[in-house]
This record gives structure tokens, sequence and C-alpha cells, in this order.
């Protein structure tokens, strides 16, 4: 017998981050087979709304041929050539003169990486390298948040704040430290629904007791994503801004889910007119279609960079992939695709959309403790008591069985369960429309009926 491709997957595949026990077990959840637009085609031809773009990333929608074509165009006239020792070649050149352009203030000069954990990483040894290079070898500290999520390698998982991600493959990377984060109405430190000081309050605690020459920088997600969609307070990444100038650190970006049109702006920290010294990016760079990710530092910084740097010392940091021509071609395209569509605005104008759809839900749902989003970026948390806001059990696992009610109403989206809290995630693609908006609220609204029948007689 010719075994299925089931039976292949349960054998020889390690998923990652899923459910180790469950997949050696019952085998893959779904076996997905084409995408088009903002829908998912299983192979038994089922149909699924990718209410999440897949990984926060599919930012253009799937199925788009032109993407394919420029990626079989680049690979017939140079698959691959590297960005080491000087090599460079015109794709990687265009796109990183074209990011130049759509990122805000003087960030212009891109390192490229596979994706966004080591764009994160590469971030957090530039960072150190400047320090040492211009005579302060002693700030190497890193500031995070907690339930931020920067990625899986060692220095990405170190400044990650998610319990579970920093505990596996321990101990972390050294110089890592976790600051509050203003987490909807209970911030992680005040427990209430605070302005966002208690989280600058407690980056500050940390450079008074580190000592403020030994730390480097502070990394923020202008949205915290897989954290459960947490949009700060207006005005917050200001703050931190204003932070790291009064210390003299580097304030990090992490734009890797928030950056190319998916908060309604071209990168999240626009919303608060801030310019970051650093700022990383991925997934929506390419939409998904290949991996490609990158770090982007401002101009003063490269500048004295490369003016501390003694002739002939090469930098030891880059990937066989940086700069990949391919990837760099299929990213140009894609940004052409979101100017052209106007995907920016786009996610703008339905994000508002589906704000005030999840804000009807909540009117009308008992299980709808509390909504946010932020352009096509958007959370659902779900509370056994609407009242006090009092959270499931965590046995009952509430976010699990949501989305596992709406995968069979045909909507993925995202279960976030993070220290008692359940949280449903969406990001749909940028080409979501208004019916579509009203699809996914529809698919949410029975299947958080559902959950209220097994709710009461849990
Ligand atoms: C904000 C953020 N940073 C970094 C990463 C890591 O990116 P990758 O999975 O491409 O390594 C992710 C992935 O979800 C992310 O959401």
């Amino acid at each position: 017998m010719i075994p299925s491709l089931r039976e292949l997957d349960m054998r020889h595949i390690l998923h990652p981050t899923s459910p180790l026990a469950d997949h050696y077990k019952q085998g893959p959840l779904v076996t997905m087979e084409r995408g088009e637009g903002i829908y998912l085609y299983d192979t038994d031809g089922k149909r699924y709304i990718d209410g999440l773009s897949s990984l926060w990333n599919v930012n253009v929608g799937h199925g788009r041929a032109e993407l394919a074509e420029a990626a079989a165009e680049q690979m017939k006239k140079l698959a691959f050539s590297h960005a080491f020792n000087r090599f460079t070649h015109e794709p990687m050149i265009r796109l990183a003169a074209k990011l130049a352009d759509l990122m805000p203030g003087d960030l212009n000069a891109v390192m490229f990486t596979s994706g966004g954990s080591e764009a994160n990483d590469t971030a957090f040894k530039i960072v150190r390298h400047y320090f040492k290079m211009i005579g302060q070898p002693e700030r190497y500290k890193i500031i995070s948040r907690k339930r931020a999520y920067h990625g899986v390698t060692m220095g990405a998982a170190s400044a990650t704040g998610i319990p579970s991600f920093r505990q596996m493959g321990g101990p972390l990377a050294e110089g890592f430290f976790l600051a509050e984060t203003p987490y909807r109405y209970r911030c992680t430190a005040c427990a209430g629904a605070c302005d966002g000081g208690c989280s600058i309050d407690s980056m500050r605690e940390i450079i008074e007791r580190e000592g403020p020459q030994t730390v480097a920088a502070v990394i923020v997600e202008p949205v915290q994503g897989a954290g459960g969609v947490i949009v700060p307070p207006e005005g917050y990444l200001r703050r931190v801004r204003e932070l790291c100038d009064e210390y003299g650190l580097l304030m990090i970006a992490d734009e890797v889910i928030t950056g190319f049109g998916r908060t309604g702006r071209w990168f999240g920290v626009m919303h608060d007119d801030v310019v970051p010294d650093v700022l990383t990016f991925a997934k929506g760079v390419t939409s998904g279609y290949v991996p490609l990710g990158g770090v982007a530092i401002r101009e003063p910084i490269r500048r004295r960079l490369a003016e501390s740097t003694p002739d002939g010392y090469v930098l030891p940091h880059g990937f066989t992939y940086s700069g990949h021509p391919t990837c760099c071609a299929v990213a140009l395209k894609n940004i052409e695709i979101i100017e052209r569509e106007r995907l920016v605005d786009n996610a703008e104008r339905m994000g508002f959309r589906l704000l005030e759809g999840l804000r009807e839900l909540q009117e009308r749902s008992p299980l709808v403790g509390n909504v946010m989003g932020k352009g096509l970026i958007a959370s659902v948390e779900l509370v056994r008591d609407k009242e006090s806001k009092a959270p499931f059990e965590a046995s009952f696992k509430a976010a699990a069985r949501l989305f596992q009610l709406a995968m069979e109403r045909g909507l993925i989206t995202r279960a976030i369960m993070i220290d008692g809290t359940d949280i449903v995630a969406l990001c749909p693609p940028l080409v979501t429309n208004e019916k579509q908006i009203g699809e996914i609220l529809e698919v949410l609204e029975r299947s958080l009926a559902e959950l209220e029948k097994q709710a009461a007689s849990a």
C-alpha cells in the first residue's frame, strides 16, 4: 500500500509550534492544497477564510501569479548570488533603496536576513557591536517586554516575553530583561487599564537598577502580536522613544508583523510619528511567497559605525541568504502590488469595519470581555464572566475551543492562551473587502454561540 500524505506527515514531520503528542497520535490537523485571495482550500476541497493571513504574513493574499512570475524571471536570470565581501546585485540594491523610501525618517541602510528571528538576533548583535565600536563596550543589555514575541533563535527567544518560548531550549542568552507591558484593561504591572506609564516606569527601573551605562537598547513591537494582539495606548511608542533618548539607548522597533501596511500605515511606528534607531522586518515584505527579513538602521548610526571601523575590518555577521536575489525580486513586486492596489488604505478602512463589528459582537456575546485592533490586526478576549472580566478556567481551553469551532465553520484564527488569558487573534489579508469582513464576523458569532453552549454544560 502506498502511504497517504497524512501517514507520511505523521511519520516524517516534526511540526513547528505544534502539539507534539497530538500529532504523534492523530496526525496533521489540515492539509492545505491551494489559495486564492483571502481563501485557502484543503485537499477535501473545503474552503477556509485565512483569517490570520497564514502566519500574519500573506498581506497581498494568496494566488498572485505576478509574484510567481517575478520569482521565475529572477531565477532564470540570476538564481543566486551572495552579498558577502561586497558582492552585490540589482534586486537587493533596488529593494534596499525602496525600503529606505518607505521607512520613516532616516532609516536608510539594510542588512537582509531570511526571516524575523534572524532579523532580531542581527539587530541585537549590530547594536552591541555599534556600542563596542564607538567606545561604550559595557552597553550590551537589551530590554524587551512581557508578552513580547521576537522569535525563536537564541537571542530572539531571550527577548521574547511569552513563558513557554523562554522555557524551551534554555538557558537563554545573557543580558536580556523583561519590562511590563500595557496589556488591555489589566496591565501586567498595575492590573488596570493604565496609560502605559507602568511599562515605561518599569523600563526606567531596569535601566536605573542595571546602570544606564550598561543598557544598549529597548525593543518593542508597535502592536504586540503573538502575545495577544495588544495595541498600546496612543503616544506610548513616543514615550519609549523619549526614554531611549534620555538614557542614550537605541530604540528597536520589531515590525515583523506590523510592517508593510498591516496596521493601516506602512509601518506601525508611524501611528505615533516615531523613528526608531533600528527597525526589523520580515513576513509582509514578501507576503510570505518567499522567505525574507531584514534590519534597517538610521543614517547617523550607520555613518558613525562606518567611521569607527578600522580599514580592512570584516563585519563578522551575515547569512548565506542575506539579500537572496529571488526573494528581493519578489519583495519588490509585492511592494508594487501593495502600492498599486492601495492596500495600506484598505487595511485602515477595513480595520475600522472589523473593529466596529467586533465591538458589536462584544455587546451581544456574554463571552467577549474585550476587543482590540489597529488596521487589519485584531483580537477578541474570551472571559467566563463579562461583568467581572473573570477568565475561563485554564483547563477549559476557551480560545482553543473557539479556534476549533471557527475552523469547522471555515475560518482560520489563532488561539492565544498565556498567563490565564484566552485570546482569539484575527489578521486577515490586506485585500479583505467589506463583504468578507462580514463573513468573518458571522462565522465568529456562530462559533461564539456554540462556545456559550459548551461553557454552560462544562
Ligand atoms: C513580532 C515578531 N517578531 C519576530 C518574529 C519571528 O519571525 P520568524 O518566524 O520569521 O523568525 C515573529 C513571528 O511571528 C513576530 O511576530
